[in-house]
């Protein structure tokens, strides 16, 4: 509540002119020259690199998202300028927005149906898991997966709305990165859409009559915690590294894919560092071993992340292509051409490693080479305007178009014998 506080007095502060507020550009490089400016301003001030993840990945003509927080905004700035460093302003008052996306997190959490259409504190969602547990009691369990570094629980909602036996399921997994706060408000929205639209939607009906979910809203409890009270823009989780004091491993780069070659890193201050060994990490590997004692039920692997609208299919880790790439590609089409039939929203889709770069070490390369051979990453809203830092009232779009997305999907694999 302190930094909920502290976070609305500076916004107000900033639109009185007493303070700078914290801002994100829009940077493209058109010369090496200018790259490696940017690379280094990106790790030297206390900024936000967004896009891409890593100073590695800024490229000529790639265009760059910066966030500078209000005491780095004008020094950055003036840098640029020096440089001749055209650079577009795209969100002059990010201050006023984290403090929009942590206002109305209501003490009563079921006031109104207005729920899912606001970011929650990890406190809530933990409420929020237990309360839905204990209401659905013969529909929905809270299973103790493992716990995290700072061993925070890691509940996973199994949904299991009859009881036909040998169901097949799908896993879905929010918050891997705990600034991506669309990413949990899904999994949320996800669950209540289950419970409330079975037997009312046709869809939802059909598939939950043939398919169990698993569904771990938050995976990064302590990184997320920590975006809610000191950092919002932090991606890791928060275990400490021997030799440093930088904290916290990439747990989307700690899983055994091609662990740690390139497109992650070995250096425990970068973004994209990816442990000491695979699995190093206690939620990473709590939802391997789930994952692994699971596999012969679980059909499909979900992860939800943001943002760049994206629906990603194996490989992340490689050039290679999947065995079932066409099949996998074919859904991903489908369910991006729904989305801008319904939503008018254009998503990209393809293999990871071909329409971002190498990423080794995804949770999604490894499900899938365990044997769930219907693996996906969505990355939701939105396209750069307002990156992680997604007002509110987008949330219930994000989230429909993901669910468009989602039962497109089950629906195919469903057709499959
Ligand atoms: N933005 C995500 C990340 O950097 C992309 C995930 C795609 N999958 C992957 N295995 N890298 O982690
Ligand atoms: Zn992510």
């Amino acid at each position: 509540a302190e930094c909920i506080e502290s976070s609305i007095s500076l916004a107000k502060a900033a639109r009185d002119g007493l303070y700078f507020s914290g801002q994100v550009l829009s940077i493209t490089p058109t010369t090496q020259e200018q790259v490696e400016i940017l690379k280094n301003v990106s790790t030297q001030y206390e900024t936000g690199l967004w896009q891409p993840v890593s100073p590695h990945n800024i490229k000529e003509l790639k265009q760059v998202h910066l966030y500078l927080p209000g005491n780095s905004s004008e020094t950055v700035k003036n840098l640029l300028q020096r440089h001749n460093i055209a650079h577009e302003v795209m969100l002059p008052n990010a201050d006023e927005i984290i403090e929009m996306q942590m206002r109305n997190d209501s003490g009563d959490p079921r006031s109104g149906s207005t729920f899912y259409y606001r970011y929650h504190t990890l406190e809530d969602i933990y409420d929020w898991i237990n309360r839905t547990a204990n209401d659905y009691p013969d529909k929905v369990k809270a299973i103790l997966v493992g716990s995290s570094y700072e061993k925070r629980p890691l509940y996973a909602l199994k949904l299991s709305l009859n009881n036909r036996p040998n169901k097949k399921a799908m896993w879905i997994d929010c918050g891997i990165h705990a600034r991506e706060w669309i990413s949990p408000a899904f999994c949320l929205f996800f669950v209540h859409y289950s419970l409330s639209f079975y037997n009312v939607n046709t869809e939802m009906t059909q598939i939950l009559d043939n398919m169990d979910f698993y569904v771990l809203p938050v995976m990064n409890p302590d990184g997320y915690k920590y975006t809610w009270t000191n950092r919002r823009m932090w991606r890791k989780n928060r275990s400490p590294q021997k030799g440093t004091s930088c904290i916290g491993v990439d747990l989307n780069r700690n899983f055994d894919a091609n662990w740690c070659t390139t497109g992650a890193s070995s250096n425990p201050c970068d973004e994209t560092y990816c442990g000491s060994f695979p699995e190093s990490e206690p939620e990473s590997q709590a939802v391997a071993n789930f994952l692994r004692s699971h596999k012969e039920s679980i059909q499909i692997y979900l992860s939800i992340h943001s943002y760049s609208q994206m629906l990603i299919i194996p490989y992340s880790c490689s050039m290679d292509e999947a065995e079932n790439h066409s099949e996998l590609y074919e859904m991903v089409k489908t369910a991006a051409d729904e989305i801008r039939r319904y939503y008018r929203n254009t998503y990209t889709y393809g293999a990871g490693a071909h329409i971002i770069y190498l990423a080794p070490g995804g949770s999604d390369d490894w499900a899938y080479n365990l044997g769930i051979k219907y693996s996906f990453t969505f990355e939701l809203q939105d396209r750069g305007r307002y990156g992680f830092l997604l007002p509110p009232s987008h949330i219930q779009g994000a989230c429909n178009e993901a669910l468009l997305a989602v039962k497109t999907i089950v629906l195919k694999v469903m057709e499959k014998p």
